[in-house]
C-alpha cells in the first residue's frame, strides 16, 4: 500500500502512522522526524532548514522532495509506505506523482485528519516525544508512566521548540494556505478518507483501519 497522511499540526499524523505501519508492514516517511534529525546533527541539510522550521513555515520544495527521492530508494519501502506530513504543497503533490510513476506505482490512499483548529493549541502545547524513537506522548491525553521520561528506553523527553501557541499560528497558516490545495489535489482522484480526528485516538485507529480495508 502507497498512502499519504495529511492534516494540521497536532492533528494526529504521527501518532497514528506508527501503528499502521505496524499492521501493514510499510515504511513510515516522516519528512518532519527526518527534518528534525538534520537539524540535530547539524547536517547542511539541517542548516538550511531550520530557520523556517522555527518560524513554523514550511522549508523549500527542492529540499523536502530530495529528501523523499532518497528515502524512496530504501529496500524497505519498496512494498508500500506512509508518508507523514509530505506532500505539503501542490507542486511536492506532483513531483511525487512523476516519482511514482517512474516506478510504476501511485498513492492509494490519503488519510485526512480533519479537525477543528481551536482543540489543536491544547495537543500542541501539551506533547512531548522521545527523540531518537519520534514516540509522542501528551501530558495530559497521553502521559508516560514517569513524567518527562520515555516508557520503552527510560530516556528522557523533549518538548518540540516549535511547539508554542506564537509558532502553532504560523504553522496553522501554512497549513490552510500550501497544503489544503493538496488534499483538493487529491480528492480530484477520488481516493480521500476524510478522519474524525478529534475522536480519542483508539478511534481514529479504527477509522483508519476502515479507510484501509477498501483497498486490500
Ligand atoms: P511536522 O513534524 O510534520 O509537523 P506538523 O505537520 O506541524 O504536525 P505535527 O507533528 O505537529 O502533528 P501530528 O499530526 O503528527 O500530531 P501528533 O500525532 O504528534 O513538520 C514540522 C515542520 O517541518 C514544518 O512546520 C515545516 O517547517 C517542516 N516540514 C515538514 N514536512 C515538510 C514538507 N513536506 N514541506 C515543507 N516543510 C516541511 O499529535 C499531537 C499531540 O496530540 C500529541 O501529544 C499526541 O499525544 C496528542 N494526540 C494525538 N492524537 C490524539 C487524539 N486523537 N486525542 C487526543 N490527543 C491526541
Ligand atoms: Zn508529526
Ligand atoms: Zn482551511
Amino acid at each position: 500500500k502507497k498512502l499519504y497522511g495529511t492534516g494540521p499540526p497536532g492533528s494526529g499524523k504521527g501518532t497514528q502512522s506508527p501503528i499502521v505501519k505496524d499492521e501493514y508492514c510499510l515504511c513510515h516517511l516522516a519528512t518532519g522526524d527526518m527534518l528534525r534529525a538534520a537539524v540535530a546533527a547539524k547536517t547542511p541539510l539541517g542548516v538550511k532548514a531550520k530557520e523556517a522550521m522555527d518560524k513554523g513555515e514550511l522549508v523549500s520544495d527542492d529540499l523536502v522532495v530530495g529528501i523523499i527521492d532518497e528515502a524512496l530508494k530504501k529496500p524497505s519501502c519498496q512494498k508500500g509506505f506512509i508518508l507523514d506530513g509530505f506532500p505539503r504543497t501542490v507542486v511536492q503533490a506532483q513531483k511525487l506523482d512523476e516519482m511514482l510513476e517512474k516506478k510504476g506505482v501511485k498513492v492509494d490512499k490519503v488519510l485526512n485528519f480533519a479537525i477543528d483548529d481551536a482543540i489543536l493549541e491544547e495537543r500542541i502545547t501539551g506533547r512531548w516525544m522521545h527523540p531518537s524513537s519520534g514516540r509522542t506522548y501528551h501530558n495530559k491525553f497521553a502521559p508516560p508512566k514517569v513524567p518527562g521520561v520515555d516508557d520503552v528506553t527510560g530516556e528522557p523527553l523533549i518538548q518540540r521548540k516549535d511547539d508554542t501557541a506564537a509558532v502553532l499560528k504560523s504553522r496553522l497558516e501554512a497549513f490552510h494556505r500550501q497544503t489544503e490545495p493538496v488534499i483538493d489535489y487529491y480528492s480530484k482522484k477520488g481516493i480521500v478518507a476524510n478522519l474524525h480526528a478529534e475522536k480519542p485516538p483508539k478511534e481514529v485507529t479504527t477509522e483508519v483501519q476502515k479507510a484501509l480495508s477498501s483497498i486490500v
